[in-house]
């Protein structure tokens, strides 16, 4: 059990944040970047490349798929030998991690051999279909051996041109099929509900593949002479998802300012800035530039007295990784926030949507679920309690930050599933809180 009080050691101290600070690389652009340089018939060189679990999760599976993908590790740059994908010997474990699963089953439909697939007990419970059904629509074939879920194999066909008018805001989904398109060699269209992260388009128009976007519709209109064969280089931007728990750290605190340099400022995954400047804080962005197709810039923020908002639906694809951390805000806040359809929430690395809510009313807050709404109401009194984080990493880390505000006293079942997507995370954090 780890038991986090930052203010303990000295009860009433006044909590100063400050310093200098870079978030780990972004997890998201290291699964693509190292998937589309595994599919390249070159070497390519990345730089900023994300070191956790997740990441480790898709290097290793390519590493089965017989690319040549070098250690990960942390400041250091990842050499990946692109190469022809082979039949791999065992099962693909994809570990904890949705992105690598579902990326690389886009990937398997393009490919004729069969790829088995699975991953631990949270993803084993993780929706499938969702992506599996449109693969087979496009020529794939599929055996699930569960309900809706892992293990899965997978075995590419010969695919034909597809068009997606996609339920779910899914940049998961959106990239399987985009990259199912490009193994494939098949044009896709995708159109989405709302705008996901857009990482992969990103990604295909720095590599110079033919990509177009309109409101909500993504249009591939096939690889032309893709693979690349000249090597390249390229450079991860520091992950907006983590870089929230700082900001939010630094929001909680009584005094001091907070810079997070190098952070990943790309406006399909900034939502949460835009929630937290309407909830009353102060974000200033600095540096602002772009690198290797994404935006990046460096972020000041400090103390914050906050209240509570609305979270329309449209918002939520932008920010749906730091709900968790919005929730745990808003429990500060004054009156009420409410977050709209968030039933996405149910299928992530746990049932966040559940847990969230569990784990606030088991620290004196005030929170509930009605259908698909969480709500949330902002209160000044002290929490205390022990929250169940069902090694879910994001919520691991967003109570642990909670545990920062005044008078709080929390114990949480554990703190290492932090390291699914943010290694040194306690460590950063001390460092910004003087802990
Ligand atoms: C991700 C997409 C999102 C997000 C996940 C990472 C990605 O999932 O929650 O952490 O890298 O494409 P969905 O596609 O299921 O919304």
């Amino acid at each position: 059990m780890a038991r986090i009080g930052f203010r303990l050691e000295e009860e009433g101290r006044r909590l100063r944040v400050e310093g200098s600070i870079s978030p780990p690389g972004d997890k998201s652009i290291t699964h693509r970047a190292l998937i589309l340089a595994a599919l390249s018939r070159t070497r390519v060189e990345l730089a900023g490349v994300l070191t956790a679990h997740d990441a480790k999760s898709t290097a290793r599976v390519l590493r089965q798929l017989g690319v040549g993908v070098g250690p990960l590790r942390r400041g250091q740059g990842v050499e990946v030998c692109g190469r022809a994908w082979r039949r791999p010997k065992g099962t693909l474990n994809c570990g904890n991690s949705g992105t690598t699963v579902r990326l690389v089953l886009g990937c398997s439909a393009g490919h004729r051999f069969e790829t088995r697939l699975t991953g631990d007990a949270s993803l084993r419970r993780r929706p499938m279909r969702r992506v599996t059904e449109l693969l087979v629509e496009m020529g794939a074939e599929v055996k699930g051996e569960g309900e809706d879920g892992l293990p899965i194999s997978i075995r590419g066909g010969s695919l034909t041109p597809y068009r997606c008018e996609s339920p779910v805001a899914s940049a998961q989904l959106k990239s399987a099929l985009l990259l199912a398109g490009l193994t494939g060699g098949v044009a896709v269209t995708v159109c989405e509900p709302a705008r996901s992260r857009d990482h992969t388009e990103r990604l295909f128009r720095y590599l110079g593949l033919d990509i177009h976007v309109e409101g909500n519709e993504i249009e591939f209109r096939g690889p032309g002479d893709w693979p690349i064969t000249e090597p390249y280089e390229l450079r991860v931007p520091g992950d907006a998802s983590s870089a929230a728990f700082l900001v939010a750290a630094a929001i909680l605190a009584d005094e001091g300012e907070l810079e997070i340099t190098n952070v990943g400022v790309n406006p399909t995954r900034t939502g949460y800035l835009r929630v937290l400047e309407r909830m009353g804080a102060n974000i200033r962005r600095e540096n602002e530039t772009e690198i290797c197709g994404e935006p990046v810039a460096d972020i000041r923020v400090g103390p914050t007295e906050l209240f509570g908002t609305e979270v329309e639906a449209g918002e939520i694809p932008g920010l749906i990784d730091e709900i968790p951390m919005l929730a745990g805000l808003a429990s500060q806040a004054a009156g009420e926030t409410v977050f709209r359809s968030v039933g996405e929430l149910r299928v992530k690395e746990s049932n966040r949507l559940a847990l969230i809510a569990d784990n606030l009313r088991a620290l004196g807050a005030s929170a509930s679920v009605e259908g698909d709404d969480l709500y949330i109401m902002g209160s000044d009194a002290r929490l205390r309690g022990r929250v169940e984080t069902a090694r879910d990493h994001r919520l691991a880390m967003a109570f642990t930050v909670l545990g920062t505000a005044e008078g709080a006293e929390i114990e949480l079942s554990e703190t290492g599933s932090a390291g699914v997507s943010y290694p040194g995370f306690l460590e950063d954090l001390r460092m910004v809180t003087g802990g």
